[in-house]
This record gives C-alpha cells, sequence and structure tokens, in this order.
C-alpha cells in the first residue's frame, strides 16, 4: 500500500526570499492528490522539499514514520527509493539514451541482472509510448516526449509515491489524457501515494481525490476534490476559471491600481476571458480501465470523506454525495457492460477483444477483465446519512476488498 506523507508547519525560503510557509496538510496513502497554484507559488520547490532535495527552515515532512527534515544523507538515500519523480524539466541526463535513462534507478538502486532490467524499462517505454525511441539521447526527441521518458524512468522502481510535476506539460490533449489514465490505472495496480501538480484544470477535475492549492505563500486548502471545485473563495474561483479579473495578477499579486482598473471594466462589461464553465458541477473522476483492479484508495477516500462530511459546508457535502452517487452509477454501468460483453464473449470466443484496451495496458489487462466474472454483479444498495442534514443518499456498497 502507498505511504503516507504527512507535512506540518513547512516553511521555506531563499535567503530572504520566503517562498512559502506554515504549511500543513496529509497526502493519504495510496490516494492521488493535485496540487495547484499560480507560476511561481513554489510547487517545485515544495516537491523537492517533499524528497528532501531542499532543507526547510522549518516544519516536518513525515514518510513512513520519519520525518525527512531531521534524516543523514543514507538515511535520506534509503527513503528515496520510496519515491518515483517526474521533475518538471524531466531532468533526464543529456548524454545518456533514453533507454540508460530509464535504466538508471534499476542500476542505481537494485542488484537486478540487465535481463531484468531490460525488461522493465522496454515495459515501461511501451506503457508511455516510446517504443521505437529508446535509443535516443534526450536532445533528438520532443518535449513531450522528454516528459514521458522522465514518466517512464519515475516508474521503474515501482514507488510508492509517485511526484509529477507537471505531467501534462508540452504534451497534447490526446497524450495527456494517456498519461492522466496511466497514473490512475498505475494507481489501482500498486496502490501509490500520487501528488501531481499541474495548470491542467481538466486533470484537476478528473483525475486526483483531493486538491490543494498554494497562493501568496499558503496553502489555500487542501480538501476533497469537490472542496476546492467548488470554493467560493475568490482565489479559488479566478484560477479555476482561468479569468484575468481576480486577485491573481501576471506577478502573483496584484496592486490597487491594476485591482481598480480592472473592476471598472468588469463594471463596463468587458470580458476577463475565462470560461463560464460551472466548476461546482462535478465530473466524474476517471476510472482504471477495464481489467484494472478497483483503485483501493477509493474506497479508503469515500469512507474518510464519510466521515468528515459534517465538517464541510452544507454545498460541499452536496457535491461530495452527488459525486458519490454518480462514481457508483458509472461503476453499475461497467460492470453491467463488461458482463454483457463477457457472456457475447462465451457465446463467441472468437470475437476480438484487444483492441477495446489501450495499447499500453497490453492484452494481459484485456484477458484479465475476463476473468473478472464473480465481480460482475452489482452490489446491494444501501443508503447513508447525511450527518448534519438528515438527507438520505442511495449508494451501492462500498466494496469488499478493502485493505
Ligand atoms: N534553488 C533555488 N534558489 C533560489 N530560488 C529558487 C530556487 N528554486 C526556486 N526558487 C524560487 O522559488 C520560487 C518558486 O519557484 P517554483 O519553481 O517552485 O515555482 P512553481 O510554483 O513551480 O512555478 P511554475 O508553475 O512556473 O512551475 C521562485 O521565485 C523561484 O525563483
Ligand atoms: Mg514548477
Amino acid at each position: 500500500m502507498g505511504v503516507e506523507v504527512s507535512v506540518e508547519g513547512l516553511t521555506k525560503s531563499f535567503g530572504s526570499q520566503n517562498i512559502w510557509r506554515d504549511v500543513t496538510f496529509t497526502l493519504p496513502s495510496g490516494e492521488v492528490n493535485a496540487l495547484l497554484g499560480p507560476s511561481g507559488t513554489g510547487k517545485s520547490v515544495f516537491l523537492k522539499t517533499l524528497i528532501g532535495l531542499l532543507h526547510p527552515e522549518q516544519g516536518s515532512v513525515i514518510i513512513d514514520g520519519t520525518d525527512i527534515t531531521l534524516c543523514s544523507a543514507k538515511e535520506l538515500y534509503e527513503i528515496r527509493k520510496l519515491f518515483g519523480v517526474l521533475f518538471q524539466d524531466g531532468a533526464l541526463f543529456g548524454s545518456m539514451s533514453l533507454y540508460d535513462n530509464i535504466a538508471f534507478p534499476l542500476r542505481e538502486h537494485t542488484k537486478k541482472k540487465e535481463d531484468e532490467v531490460r525488461r522493465i524499462v522496454m515495459e515501461k517505454v511501451e506503457m508511455v509510448g516510446l517504443l521505437g525511441a529508446e535509443d535516443k539521447l534526450p536532445g533528438e526527441i520532443s518535449g513531450g516526449m522528454r516528459k514521458r521518458a522522465g514518466l517512464a524512468r519515475a516508474l521503474v522502481l515501482d514507488p510508492q509515491i509517485i511526484l509529477c510535476d507537471e505531467p501534462d506539460s508540452g504534451l497534447d490533449p490526446v497524450r495527456t489524457a494517456y498519461i492522466s489514465q496511466l497514473l490512475i490505472d498505475i494507481n489501482a495496480t500498486i496502490d501509490a501515494t500520487i501528488l501531481i501538480v499541474t495548470h491542467n484544470i481538466n486533470i484537476a477535475r478528473t483525475i486526483p481525490d483531493n486538491i490543494g492549492m498554494l497562493f501568496r505563500k499558503e496553502l489555500v486548502m487542501f480538501g476533497p476534490r469537490e472542496q476546492l471545485l467548488t470554493s467560493e473563495q475568490p482565489v479559488v474561483k479566478q484560477f479555476l476559471s482561468g479569468d484575468r479579473f481576480g486577485p491573481i495578477g501576471m506577478s502573483e499579486e496584484k496592486d490597487e491600481a491594476v485591482a481598480a482598473a480592472e473592476a471598472a471594466m468588469q463594471a463596463a462589461g468587458i470580458s476577463g476571458g475565462g470560461t463560464k464553465d460551472d466548476f461546482t458541477e462535478i465530473i466524474p473522476q476517471v476510472q482504471p480501465n477495464p481489467g484494472m483492479p478497483e483503485r483501493k484508495a477509493s474506497v479508503r477516500h469515500r469512507e474518510r470523506v464519510l466521515e468528515m462530511l459534517p465538517t464541510f459546508t452544507p454545498n460541499v457535502q452536496d457535491a461530495i454525495l452527488r459525486s458519490i452517487a454518480q462514481e457508483d452509477e458509472i461503476k453499475a454501468q461497467n460492470r453491467g457492460e463488461m458482463a454483457q460483453a463477457h457472456a457475447a464473449t462465451v457465446a463467441a470466443p472468437a470475437v476480438a477483444l484487444g483492441k477495446s484496451a489501450p495499447d499500453y495496458a497490453g492484452d494481459d489487462a484485456v484477458t484479465q477483465s475476463w476473468a473478472v466474472a464473480p465481480g460482475l454483479v452489482d452490489g446491494p444498495t444501501e443508503e447513508y446519512e447525511v450527518p448534519n442534514e438528515g438527507g438520505r443518499h442511495s449508494s451501492t456498497e462500498i466494496p469488499d476488498n478493502r485493505s
């Protein structure tokens, strides 16, 4: 199971420049989390602090029971084996082929023989869609390809904590969808705790269980995705909609004159260019591909969030409950479709199935999906109560496979 990462009172400065202060939150084990924030607010610095590459002045980062801010270099070296990190710039070695870059953590941290290294490297190369490019140098491939190579390298040790700094930057929308799905599938397979730094609002809406946001040197909020997506805080609303008008300016904070000029423009009906999308309309979270196991963390997340429900405002509670009901409906529908497809396969075994899953999932994944027949039957329906509203919502039962 993925490892919980607990950050408490973390403060980081470079010389006299404070980057953020008193940041406190917990990445629950195995859950998928996103960190948002305007450019320059210190998201990349935060990731580097989590793995002990940068040292905070104050606070603790507890990983697997160890405060890494107090670790010796040797202890840190061991703890880092838990991590797979995709750096914002890919951070590939320019003089090594993609193959050697991706093999690097295996050669550095394990005693695996070269044929085993090759098997793992080529599996990850295929996963990120880079087959055929493995002998190229980082300077000979596109920015998006470098990003995917960086992700492949982050995954070779089957990490328990995956940190991805803007996995989508430099990628086209289709590759972004594949990478997002890949992260969800990996989470379903190895239950790793994932933190994704992103400016991509579509990823923020559909991938994480929890979202946090950094602004003006502080963590504005961190909680279930529904909390941030339905937030009325001007900075959150502006960030999600991508509007010029609001507290975020070109250089993070706006001065009063600019704010007043913008207020006048707004009053005159001039658009700030943002999307008019309704973010309180929660879109379903991306589910693992057919053939992948169910995400254990999503079961744990649900239990945790339902327990915390009374602490949220009514609109957040409502969004969470709508989202749960929606997820149950989708899962039941998927199970129904798979059962139908399964029945059709039994009746006509010659039907080709391989094309229904993306290439990187491989044929094994497709084959597996036909082996889960016992789970295809919808679970019984139970009701749970909204603790401080007294309303009742129906939901299919939380599966038994929690651990
Ligand atoms: N090694 C360093 N030494 C001094 N200052 C640094 C260092 N690394 C980052 N900074 C400063 O910390 C601030 C935050 O940088 P960071 O790269 O974390 O921003 P970010 O939120 O990731 O931005 P973006 O969204 O553009 O990637 C910036 O002002 C940057 O100049
Ligand atoms: Mg950054």
